[in-house]
C-alpha cells in the first residue's frame, strides 16, 4: 500500500519523514580541511592540517615493520571469523606493555582490562559512554585548547562538557595552577580528559611531577580520568613519553586510558586503538569490564582485526619490534629537525616568539598565534592549509617546503 503523503508549505505533496527539518552542519575543522586540500588544483599547495606524518617526499609511508608484518599475516591468516569484543589478546597484552612497561605483576594485571577499539577515537567513544553509564549527570572536562573531536565525542555520548585552561606557564611547562583553578568547579563523578605525550594542539606537555599532582587532584576530588595517549614515541621516545602517564596511573585508583596506534605505527586508516581500564581491585575490574564490553557490543560489536594483528605481530617479534622502534625514532628525530629548521626560518622573519615556541614544543603540532581570518587568507593566497585555530602539523612540512611555508605563515603570525 502506498504511504500517505503530506502537504508542504507550498502546497505540494511530499512523502518526507522529517529530514527537511535538518540543516547541514559545517564541515569538521580538520576533515573538512583535508577535503578542501584534495580539491585544490594548485601544484604548490601545502597541507599543514590533519595530523599525519610525512616523509621528505611529502608521503605518509607504510612503516617497513608494518609492511613485513602484513606480508606475514597474508600468508598466515587462515580465517576472518569474529574475534571478540576485546579483540586480539596478544595485541591487548602488548599495548599494556607499551603503556605500563614489560613487568606488570600478576596482581596488578588483574586490575587491568584492555579492549581493541576502532582507533583511539573509538576508545574515546567507549570511555565517554562508560562515564555516562557510571554517572548519568557527569560532565567531561577537556583542556582548552584541545583536539576538537574531544568535545564532539562527549556530545555524542550525551555528556555536558567543561573546560580547563591549558596554557604554557612562565617556566615553559603547562600552568598547573590554572588547570587546578578551573577543575575546582568539577563535581565528584565528573570525567577529565588528560592528554598523554605531545598535547594536541599545543605541543606543550605536563612534567612528570605535574602528572602526579593532577592524578592526586583527580583522586581527591573523585574525578574520573580519561588519559588520551595518541602520540607515544613522537616526543622524546617511547619510554620517556609515557613516564608521566605511568606516574599518573600509579596515583589513580581508577582510570581509563585511550590508546592510538594511528601515528606511532602509521596505521591511520586501519583504525587501530585500545581502551585500557585500570580499577582499584580485581572484582571491580571484572564488573566494569562487562559494561565496557556491553557498550562495545552495542556500538560496533567487534573491533577491526587487521591493525591489531599487525601491531601484535610486530611487538611480539624482537627483530620486527627493533625495526619498528628504529623507524619510529627516525620519524621523531626528523620532526625535531623540521622544528629546528622551521623555527630558524621564522626567526629570520622576525617571528622570535613563534620560533622559540616551535623549537621547544613536542610532537606533530604547534599552535601559531594567527591574525583573525589568517588561516583563510593563508589558504586563499598561498595554498597553505591550516585550521582556523592556527594549529600546524609540523610533520606536514618537508625540507623543500619549509622556507615557502615560513614566508607565507609569517605574513599572518602575530608578533
Ligand atoms: C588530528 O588531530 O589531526 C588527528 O588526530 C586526526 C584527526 O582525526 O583529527
Amino acid at each position: 500500500m502506498a504511504s500517505e503523503s503530506r502537504s508542504t508549505a507550498a502546497g505540494a505533496q511530499t512523502n518526507a519523514l522529517g529530514l527537511s527539518s535538518l540543516t547541514a552542519l559545517p564541515p569538521d575543522p580538520l576533515l573538512g580541511l583535508m577535503t578542501a586540500f584534495r580539491a585544490d588544483p594548485r601544484a604548490d599547495k601545502l597541507d599543514l592540517g590533519v595530523g599525519v606524518y610525512k616523509d621528505a617526499n611529502g608521503v605518509t609511508p607504510i612503516m617497513s615493520a608494518v609492511g613485513k608484518a602484513e606480508a606475514a599475516l597474508l600468508k598466515a591468516t587462515a580465517t576472518k571469523a569474529y574475534e571478540s569484543p576485546r579483540g586480539n589478546p596478544t595485541y591487548g597484552e602488548e599495548v599494556l606493555k607499551l603503556v605500563f612497561g614489560a613487568d606488570i605483576d600478576a596482581p596488578s594485571r588483574k586490575t587491568l582490562d584492555v579492549f581493541a577499539t576502532p582507533g583511539g577515537c573509538g576508545a574515546l567513544g567507549l570511555a565517554a559512554a562508560f562515564l555516562k553509564r557510571l554517572s548519568e549527570n557527569a560532565r567531561l572536562w577537556i583542556s582548552d585548547p584541545s583536539w576538537p573531536n574531544h568535545s564532539a565525542v562527549a556530545k555524542q555520548a550525551g555528556l555536558a562538557t567543561g573546560v580547563y585552561a591549558y596554557r604554557r606557564g612562565s617556566d615553559g611547562a603547562p600552568d598547573l595552577a590554572a588547570i587546578k583553578a578551573d577543575l575546582s568547579a568539577a563535581q565528584p563523578g565528573d570525567g577529565v580528559i588528560v592528554q598523554g605525550p605531545c598535547h594536541n594542539p599545543t605541543g606543550v606537555d605536563l612534567t612528570t611531577d605535574q602528572w602526579t599532582q593532577l592524578s592526586k587532584l583527580c583522586a581527591e576530588k573523585k574525578l574520573f580520568p580519561i588519559v588520551d595517549v595518541a602520540y607515544q614515541g613522537f616526543g622524546d621516545g617511547l619510554e620517556d613519553d609515557i613516564a608521566g602517564v605511568r606516574a599518573f596511573a600509579k596515583h589513580a585508583p581508577e582510570a581509563l586510558i585511550t590508546y592510538s596506534c594511528s601515528k606511532n605505527f602509521g596505521l591511520y586508516r586501519d583504525r587501530c586503538g585500545a581502551l585500557i581500564l585500570k580499577a582499584d581491585d580485581a572484582d571491580a575490574c571484572a564488573a566494569a569490564g562487562t559494561h565496557i564490553a556491553a557498550i562495545a557490543r552495542a556500538s560496533y560489536s567487534m573491533p577491526p582485526a587487521h591493525g591489531p594483528a599487525i601491531v601484535a605481530t610486530i611487538l611480539s617479534d624482537p627483530a620486527l619490534k627493533a625495526e619498528w622502534e628504529t623507524e619510529l625514532n627516525a620519524m621523531r628525530e626528523r620532526i625535531t629537525q623540521l622544528r629546528s629548521t622551521f623555527a630558524d626560518a621564522l626567526a629570520a622573519r622576525q617571528k622570535a616568539r613563534a620560533a622559540e615556541a616551535v623549537k621547544r614544543e613536542k610532537g606533530m603540532f604547534s599552535l601559531l598565534d594567527l591574525n583573525d581570518g589568517g588561516a583563510a587568507r593563508l589558504r586563499e593566497a598561498h595554498g597553505v592549509y591550516a585550521p582556523r585555530s592556527g594549529r600546524i602539523n609540523v610533520a606536514g612540512l618537508t625540507e623543500k617546503t619549509i622556507d615557502a611555508a615560513a614566508e607565507a605563515l609569517a605574513t599572518e603570525i602575530r608578533d
